[in-house]
């Protein structure tokens, strides 16, 4: 029986209900953050708490809790279910209306819902035991505040059903200029050579907590040449490796896009050495 958290509540998630006026349901109008927990010990949950009080911000939603109260929660989550390693889901949406109008209510009390999910701890970058991902590539229609983990996913939905169409996994989403942005639900990494460029931060994309946990270990190493730039289509048509990076996947490779093979066909040795490095300093964030 998996326990969630429904305002101030433990309980069986079968028994988590909420009211069909809430703002989240009628409108999206909420905010949502996972985080990776393996055997009690989250991936990054610093990084999680502000991106989640960004968006908050940004909707004028106020936060109900500081990071010590979200922190006590979270684990107390994590202990009341059986098993070792966990995506824990976070929703704020602004809660129940008395009528529905677009305007944010003046009295509202936002609804906070926490579950959580059995996903697998990713390896340490070995080629035989990792999952490989095949993409497809699609124009991103989005809406133009992607930086706001926004529970409204609709848009990245439609995305990622274009590529299920196609036999795909994932997508690579790629702007008006043929400009790569982000992936469904995944930031992005190509390698030409041993240079490794990511797309820079903006509207179009999700600040990603793994593209910040991989970029910083990068740069504390120093043995990496990284970039934050526009990223081409015709980059990633001559790319030797391309990575998605979410919190439950890491650094996964993609080894198939659009149906041609992308580098040989197999995870490639930068993606390796890149999910190494994570695997070793995941518990450093
Ligand atoms: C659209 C989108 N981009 C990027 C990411 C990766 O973000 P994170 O590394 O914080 O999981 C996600 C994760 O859900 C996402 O939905």
């Amino acid at each position: 029986m998996t326990v969630a958290f429904l305002n101030g509540e433990y309980l069986p998630l079968s028994e988590a209900k909420i009211s069909p006026m809430d703002r989240g349901f009628l409108f999206g109008d909420g905010i949502y953050e996972v985080i990776p927990a393996y055997h009690g010990r989250f991936v990054g949950f610093s990084a999680h708490m502000r991106r989640m009080r960004d968006g908050l911000a940004a909707l004028q939603i106020t936060d109900p809790y500081q990071e010590h109260a979200w922190r006590d929660l979270c684990q107390e989550l994590l202990a009341r279910n059986d098993g070792d390693d966990f995506g824990l889901y976070l929703q704020v949406s602004r809660g129940p209306a008395a009528q529905r109008q677009h305007r944010y209510p003046e009295q509202v009390t936002p609804t906070v819902f926490a579950y959580v999910f059995p996903i697998a701890q990713p390896g340490a970058g070995d080629p035989a035991a990792v999952k490989c991902w095949s993409v497809a590539s699609v124009a991103d229609r989005r809406w133009q505040r992607c930086q706001i983990k926004s529970v409204a996913l609709l848009g990245n939905v439609m995305h990622l059903m274009e590529g299920v169409a196609v036999d795909a996994e994932e997508v690579l989403l790629f702007n008006d200029r043929d400009e790569l942005t982000e992936a469904a639900a995944c930031n992005v990494f190509i390698v030409q050579g041993d240079h490794v460029f990511t797309p820079a931060l903006d509207h179009q994309k999700l600040p990603g907590v793994t593209r910040a946990l991989l970029l910083d270990m990068m740069h504390q190493s120093g043995d990496w040449t990284v970039s934050e730039t526009i990223v081409t289509r015709a980059m990633v048509d001559a790319a030797d490796e391309i990575w998605l990076t979410s919190s439950t996947k890491e650094v996964a490779p993609v080894t198939q896009r659009d149906g041609h093979p992308v580098g040989g066909g197999l995870p490639g040795p930068m993606w390796s050495r890149a999910q190494q490095m994570f695997a070793r300093h995941r518990f450093d964030y």
